[in-house]
């Protein structure tokens, strides 16, 4: 589990809680369920994307899980989610009984999972015969990622560019074929993108080192030399505006399908 990435709440909503909200609102407007929901959130995190869920699905209740205590902790500070039950907990072996809810999604977690088909299998027996189990993760593969200029201004200086342990899963038909071996039914794919927009290059460097996801801790372990030259190196790689706003696009893919009736 890679739960030691993500162990500081705010310091993740700097690094992505901006960019997770504005991907995650799309991908449940993709989803497009009813409103009244019993909602699992697998993978929680720091209870980004559980305000999400709140603020645009009205879910009847909502359940969510994380291995981090320090995410969780911030996630249940925030009002938005007072009423959601956050408890720790594995995606790949999570802690309900079957048939819990109606749907059960993971946002941003696919890729940090050593295996992801457990995950979904997990969802599908969690959730009811006729429900939902969705997922969406940044394009790692395909430079969807919003820290991937960082990676490219690593990679251009020879030096290893640190992703998540898992970033093939996040390819739109890895996410196909893994809803498809869950026996999940009616399977689609999307593609959701996003502007992403920093005030100036001072914005965007202190927000994409964060040390909190795999990108910032390895920054942090870095001499300062180190650090100005890939500092120097990011500078060209992302040319500002003439307002000096740094902006590009970041993609995710996202995969949905439903549980079979009757089962
Ligand atoms: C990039 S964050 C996404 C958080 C949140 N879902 C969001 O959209 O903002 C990835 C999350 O996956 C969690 N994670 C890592 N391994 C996990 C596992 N085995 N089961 C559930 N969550 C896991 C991490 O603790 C982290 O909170």
């Amino acid at each position: 589990m890679n739960q030691q990435l993500f162990t500081d709440g705010k310091a993740y909503e700097r690094l992505m809680g901006r960019w997770s909200r504005v991907a995650g609102a799309a991908f449940l407007d993709w989803l497009d369920v009813p409103k009244a929901m019993r909602w699992l959130d697998a993978g929680c995190g720091n209870g980004a994307f559980t305000e999400e869920i709140f603020s645009r699905c009205a879910p009847a209740a909502v359940s969510a899980i994380d291995p981090s205590e320090e995410q969780l902790a911030y996630a249940r500070s925030r009002p938005a989610t007072r009423t959601a039950e956050f408890r720790v907990g594995d995606a790949q072996s999570l802690p309900f009984a079957d048939d819990s809810f109606d749907v059960g999604i993971m946002a941003l977690v696919i890729s940090f999972l050593p295996e992801p088909d457990k995950a979904a299998a997990e969802l599908r027996r969690v959730v009811r015969g006729g429900g939902w189990v969705a997922t969406y993760m940044w394009d790692f593969a395909g430079g969807g990622s919003p820290v991937y200029p960082l990676n490219k201004a690593m990679k251009s200086l020879g030096w290893d560019a640190a992703l998540p342990p898992n970033p093939m899963a996040s390819g739109r038909q890895a996410m196909q074929a893994s809803w498809e071996k869950a026996g999940l039914e009616f399977v689609e794919t999307e593609v959701i993108r996003i502007p992403v927009v920093f005030s100036d290059f001072e914005d965007f460097w202190s927000s994409t080192t964060m040390p909190v996801g795999p990108q910032g801790k390895l920054i942090d372990r870095m001499s300062a030399d180190e650090k100005k030259t890939l500092c120097a190196r990011l500078h060209d790689e992302v040319p500002a505006a003439a307002d000096g706003r740094i902006a590009y696009e970041a993609f995710a893919n996202a995969v949905k399908g439903r549980v079979p009736s009757g089962s």
